[in-house]
């Protein structure tokens, strides 16, 4: 039987980090994860740069059932306490866009960064380890893994959500959650493409890779990024980001002229150009292949006569489809491709302040497994730095 104060189920974000800064107070820890390599979504993330923080990370950019709950570690913890330690390490990075930083090199920069800082503690990071069974004690817990049986005072679970379950995802920590009496939320895929009908994608053939800069709303949120065609559907950084909002059977809003009122800009090109035609002025905004598309789907009766002879009414008809156009996807690619878990569980049985389970004494939960879900744009990381952090300062 081995001993030890404290042991992290899961070798992620939150789970490295809580394990250097419960060892900063001196704390013996270990780290147990059942994959052959820690980190591995970190190593995968931001395209491999990954986007480990956000400028502009605050509580209004994460979804829960409770917004406050995450108010209390992203305080203890800020997006400027992770840049300071990136820089500590001489890690070069810079900002893409919209706050995001990413690291110039690779992701494994930030998991190299996170081990070095658990040996600096004298953590103990153990891989190809599964956890068979967990049995509460009078204090602490008994653990029996495929590297033996360990007893902590405190033991974290730190072991993520559902998504990329290639990647080593599992639903242990619902389990553990459940097997403890905690109340776990539905979960659904976040931050993930939307699927189409089979007729959607039939008249959207072709269009694999295109582009366009839009308003995506649905659910009272929106969202100006990019919206990207795929085999599949649509993805891109504004669906992914309204994925989180939406509902199965719910319709998206999209305006794919975001900078201009449409029907203002085409009455001015009448006067103005009034040889020109329909697909031309949209192809100056969106790209030829996409106007002419578009025109061919939704304008097929009038977008080849000059905009002399269009009317108001089909103009402020095209005006309307563009600017409000309603789609209504079949449903998303799920968690083989999400980035994240929406749900989990409930942050009412979790102590804000120490991420304690309230009902069970030194029992913790941090990150992803909670019902807190970040947008896109390193806010998902900054969650589990936070609270892995503000945890660690209790175990
Ligand atoms: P995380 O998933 O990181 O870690 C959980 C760990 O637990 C894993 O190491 C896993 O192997 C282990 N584990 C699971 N079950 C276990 C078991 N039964 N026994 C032992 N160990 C077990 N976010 C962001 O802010 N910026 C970004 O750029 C990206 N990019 C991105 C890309 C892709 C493709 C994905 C899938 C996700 C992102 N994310 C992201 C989201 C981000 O990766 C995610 O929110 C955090 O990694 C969550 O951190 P956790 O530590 O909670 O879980």
């Amino acid at each position: 039987m081995q001993k030890v104060d404290v042991i992290i189920i899961g070798a992620g974000a939150a789970g490295l980090m809580c394990a250097i800064s419960a060892g900063s107070r001196g704390r013996s820890v270990v780290v147990m994860d059942h994959a052959n390599k820690v980190g591995k979504k970190i190593l995968m993330s931001g395209g491999g740069r990954c986007n480990f923080t956000n400028y502009y990370a605050e509580p209004a950019n994460y979804l829960s059932k409770n917004e406050h709950f995450c108010k209390s570690a992203m305080s203890r913890y800020t997006q400027w306490d992770f840049i300071g330690m990136v820089e500590k390490h001489g890690i070069p990075y810079h900002e893409k866009k919209l706050g995001q930083l990413f690291c110039d090199n690779k992701a494994k920069d930030i998991v190299n960064m996170l081990l070095e800082e658990c040996s600096e503690v004298d953590a103990d990071v153990r891989t190809h380890c599964s956890v068979e069974q967990i049995k509460k004690q009078d204090e602490g817990f008994l653990l029996i893994t495929s590297q033996g049986k360990w007893q902590c005072q405190s033991l974290v679970i730190a072991t993520g959500g559902l998504s990329i379950p290639t990647m080593g995802a599992t639903g242990f920590g619902y389990d553990i959650a459940r097997q403890f009496g905690l109340k776990v939320l539905d979960t659904t895929a976040g931050l993930v493409p939307f699927t189409l009908t089979p007729h959607l994608l039939e008249q959207f053939e072709g269009l694999s890779g295109t582009s366009a800069d839009s308003i995506v709303s649905c659910n009272g949120q929106s969202f100006r990024e990019n919206i990207l065609w795929t085999h599949r559907g649509l993805s891109g950084p504004a669906i992914l980001q309204i994925s989180s909002y939406w509902r199965p059977g719910d319709s998206v809003g999209i305006n794919l002229f975001p900078d201009i009122d449409l029907l203002e800009h085409l009455k001015e090109r009448q006067q103005s150009n009034p040889k020109s035609h329909l697909n031309g002025v949209l192809s100056e905004t969106l790209t030829k292949k996409l106007a002419d598309r578009l025109c061919e789907l939704w304008f097929v009766d009038f977008y080849k006569k000059p905009l002399a002879e269009l009317s108001n009414e089909q103009m402020a008809a095209v005006a309307e489809q563009c600017q409000s156009w309603q789609l209504k996807p079949t449903g998303t690619e799920g968690y083989r491709t999400a980035e994240v878990t929406l749900g989990g569980i409930d942050t009412d049985e979790v102590s804000s302040k120490t991420f304690e389970a309230k009902k069970v004494q030194d029992l913790y939960f941090i990150g992803e497994v909670l019902d807190v879900t970040g947008h896109l744009g390193g806010y998902n990381f900054q969650w589990a730095w936070a609270s892995g952090h503000a945890c660690g300062q209790y175990v």
